[in-house]
């Protein structure tokens, strides 16, 4: 890495903004309704709608992979935006089960014809989007690139224990882009980040390894577990931390709730949905939701549920949007 201070002259001729041009998303076809769930484990359609407001979700078939959803809905989000794939500087995927442990970014990037883009991998969990979303403004405020492709793509029914009826009632596929660009005014108006590692036990999709002896020594091989959660305690952290973020990432903005047109959270359950809108004082009305289509998709429930708002008309050019995520780290 060669490093230098950029000069205020840059900043200026890059404009040091960035706004979101086009979105896009994509779910598999293969669709697991609750009813059919519960022939599987001891569940019902009841229990999974009351607890959750889930009714379905989109399951990838064993060929299909994260890169084909993630790839579509890049399509999407550059068609809408208007723009060439050659033009991207930058693909960001944010995703927790990449088709590739060594990361898909660059694969993708080269699947849709990205063939100048950077490419690389976050892991943020079902917070991978948003955190994205603040890594792309780095590099766009400072004016090191002008054109970011950012997508949340997860497939966690690979990594679901379908015997644990606590977990496997929540989980569904899919995939979120947005073409994130500079821009004269900075639309991204504030945000906020924030960590707790010390819940990291309460979510975990941990690596298991057996111990494997190569000549004299033993090195640990094998696998990743399945998805692990602690339930009531995600829930307590989403209910008190989300509305706290948002807050603080407003107050940074220099706006008020009453000034937000969209609560956009991450789509794990539609009573965190209400509690947070609840605590911030706004109307179920300004709520995004489409956890009963889809469940929780991780890393791309945002821009999956971003995007069809505005495919929908709900969301409008200008509006403001408070979006959050939660999960995994916590
Ligand atoms: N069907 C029927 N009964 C069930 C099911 C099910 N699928 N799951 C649990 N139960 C039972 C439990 O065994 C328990 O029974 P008991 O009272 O006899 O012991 C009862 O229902 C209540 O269980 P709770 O776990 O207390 O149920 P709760 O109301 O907390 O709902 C849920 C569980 C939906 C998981 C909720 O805790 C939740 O949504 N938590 C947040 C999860 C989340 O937001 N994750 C986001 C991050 S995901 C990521 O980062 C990858």
């Amino acid at each position: 890495m060669i490093l230098t201070c950029i000069e205020e002259k840059t900043l200026k001729t890059f404009g040091a903004g960035m706004a979101i041009a086009g979105c896009g998303s994509a779910a598999p076809a293969g669709v697991l309704t609750n009813d059919e769930l519960a022939k599987v484990v001891d569940t019902s359609d009841e229990w999974i709608r009351t607890r959750t407001g889930i009714g379905q979700r989109h399951l990838t078939k064993p060929q299909e992979t994260l890169s084909h959803l993630a790839v579509t809905a890049g399509q999407q989000a550059l068609v809408m935006a208007g723009v060439e794939a050659e033009s991207i500087d930058l693909v960001i995927l944010a995703t927790s089960t990449p088709d590739d442990l060594f990361g898909s970014a660059s694969k993708i990037a080269s699947l849709l014809g990205a063939s100048r883009a950077v490419g690389f991998d976050v892991t943020a969990a079902c917070s991978g989007f948003v955190f994205g979303l603040a890594i792309a403004a780095q590099f766009i405020r400072t004016g090191v690139y002008q054109r970011v492709l950012l997508i949340g793509a997860d497939v966690l029914s690979r990594w679901v224990d379908w015997t644990d009826r606590g977990t496997c009632v929540l989980f569904g596929d899919g995939a979120g882009a947005v073409v994130c660009q500079a821009s004269p005014e900075d639309r991204l108006l504030g945000f906020e980040l924030y960590s707790d590692g010390s819940k990291n036990d309460c979510l975990t999709l941990s690596y298991q390894g057996q111990p494997r002896p190569v000549g004299e020594m033993a090195v640990a091989a094998g696998t990743y577990g399945a998805i692990a959660m602690n339930g009531r305690e995600v829930y307590r952290f989403a209910v008190e931390k989300v509305p706290e973020v948002i807050e603080k990432a407003l107050y940074r903005a220099n706006l008020t709730a009453e000034q937000v047109d969209w609560l956009l959270l991450h789509q794990a359950n539609q009573r965190i949905i209400e509690a947070v809108a609840e605590r911030l004082g706004l109307p179920l009305e300004r709520t995004i939701s489409n956890l009963s289509q889809y469940g929780n998709t991780s890393a791309a429930s945002i821009p999956l549920a971003l995007d069809e708002a505005v495919r929908q008309g709900k969301i409008q050019p200008g509006q403001v949007v408070a979006a959050s995520g939660f999960g995994a780290g916590l």
